[in-house]
């Protein structure tokens, strides 16, 4: 389906301003986020005190280098409602992450905040080529995740039919998609191939369904995981970031004009790069670890949230605001393997460079001694699985070397038959760490 042109005034005005006029806004903003935050919030008075910083020195963009960080050890530490600006009976909604180690993180939306998000998250659908009146399918988890209910609202306030089908049930999934015909589909990339795959064992070519955008994020993902989603469904695989302290998805958004790195909603979210080992705010194009403070929300404010993710920003391009290179990886997945450092994301690129293996696959971290082993899970494609034993062993030989060469780190490859590796319904699950704790 040819996708309506996007006329200019279809923006909201901030989306073509100045950086003059946004950078007002943001300090404008920024000053009254951080006394809102002093004021209100026990954690920040603290923690503002201690650094000897007060709201009011703020003068410029560049005087919030000298706020304390927030990590999410602070909100672990104030469970569940101690990071809140506002009194509980004003909170709208809760959400919380999952919390694999300890107790969840949990965020809370008043009204207002709840708007704000449904109002980046409708820019962010249109900067995928969204439009009013289209038929959006969430497959996203909705509950405590900031995944489906961001989405939902997002695209609800766009003006577009919403199919809140949530995570799972892959069969149903495919029979809504090819009975209600969305145009667009919200979900994880790892959770999109199952979809996919799911279609190839009903008979149904991906490529003939009526989606066209794939809005795709809540976990790392390379460009040659696009390529591959592009070339199999046949759509526009485009990216969105967020994470729930900021806000949920919707911080951040690829343009389906460019497709050049995510722009930040710089309007509500200010981003800083720093340097992770030292803290020092890094210059434009620099790599290094994503911050974000907020600047409009009331629940919730977040105060240089350190988010672990690792990427640089670049300048803007399809809109006014700065852009963030694709983040493959943070640096909580960063394995370290006998001194090298590797991201499941590098040994995706490898596996999708080899077609008859299956972009389905674990990396295992065992210590059976002194040293860390790595072993990778991968898939075959049904071609290989009927292959003979030596272009089996030659495929996984191929892998591994190509892991050597580029990556550094020696693996054993172990080829998984079809259907071998499970599958994501929500995030994947990439690392399988077995070594003693
Ligand atoms: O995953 C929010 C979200 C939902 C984003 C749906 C996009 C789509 P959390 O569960 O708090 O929130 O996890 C946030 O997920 O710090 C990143 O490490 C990772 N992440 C999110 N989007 C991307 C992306 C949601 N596009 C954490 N690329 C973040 C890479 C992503 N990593």
């Amino acid at each position: 389906m040819p996708r309506r042109p996007l006329t200019p005034t279809a923006l909201e005005p901030i989306e073509n301003a100045s950086r003059d006029e946004l950078q007002a806004l943001q300090l404008r903003r920024l000053r009254w986020s951080l006394q809102h935050a002093y004021d209100n919030v026990p954690h920040y008075r603290a923690a503002f005190d201690k650094a000897g910083v007060h709201p009011a020195d703020c003068r410029a963009l560049a005087d919030l280098a000298r706020f304390p960080f927030t990590t999410k050890k602070d909100l672990r530490d104030t469970y569940p409602f101690g990071m809140f600006a506002v009194p509980r009976e004003k909170l709208a909604r809760i959400h919380a992450s999952s919390g694999t180690t300890g107790k969840p993180t949990v965020v809370g939306y008043t009204l207002r905040d709840i708007d704000t998000w449904a109002t980046v998250m409708a820019r962010s659908i249109r900067a995928a080529g969204g439009r009013p009146g289209d038929l959006v399918h969430v497959a996203y988890g909705y509950g405590l995740f900031t995944g489906g209910l961001g989405a939902h609202y997002g695209a609800e306030k766009l003006g577009c039919t919403v199919i809140p089908i949530s995570g799972g049930m892959t069969e149903r999934q495919v029979q809504l998609i090819v009975d209600f015909k969305p145009n667009i589909i919200m979900v994880t990339p790892s959770y999109m191939l199952a979809i996919a795959e799911e279609m190839e064992r009903q008979g149904i070519d991906p490529k003939t369904t009526s989606l066209a955008i794939g809005i795709f994020g809540a976990e790392p993902w390379t460009p040659a995981m696009r390529e591959a989603i592009e070339a199999k469904v046949d759509m526009d695989a485009i990216d969105i970031y967020g994470l729930s302290e900021v806000i949920g998805p919707g911080v951040a958004q690829e343009c389906i004009e460019t497709k050049d790195g995510l722009t930040i909603w710089e309007d509500h979210f200010y981003p800083e790069i720093i340097d992770p080992e030292t803290g020092r705010v890094l210059a434009d194009g620099e790599k290094g670890e994503l911050v974000f403070t907020s600047l409009s929300k009331e629940a919730l404010p977040i105060v240089r949230y350190r988010t672990r993710d690792l990427t640089r920003l670049l300048p803007p391009t399809a809109r006014s605001m700065r852009r963030i290179e694709k983040i493959t990886g943070r640096s909580d997945d960063m394995l370290i393997i006998r001194g090298v450092n590797l991201f499941p994301t590098q040994v995706e690129e490898l596996i999708l460079k080899q077609p008859e293996l299956e972009p389905y696959y674990t990396l295992e971290i065992t210590r059976p001694g002194a040293l860390d082993e790595l072993t990778v899970h991968v898939e075959m494609g049904s071609q290989l699985a009927h292959a003979d034993r030596a272009t089996r062993e030659a495929s996984a030989r191929k892998l591994a070397h190509h892991i050597k060469n580029t990556i550094g780190v020696s693996a054993e490859v172990r080829l998984a038959e079809p259907m071998g590796i499970e599958r994501s319904i929500g995030k994947a699950k990439r690392i399988v760490d077995k070594r003693p704790k």
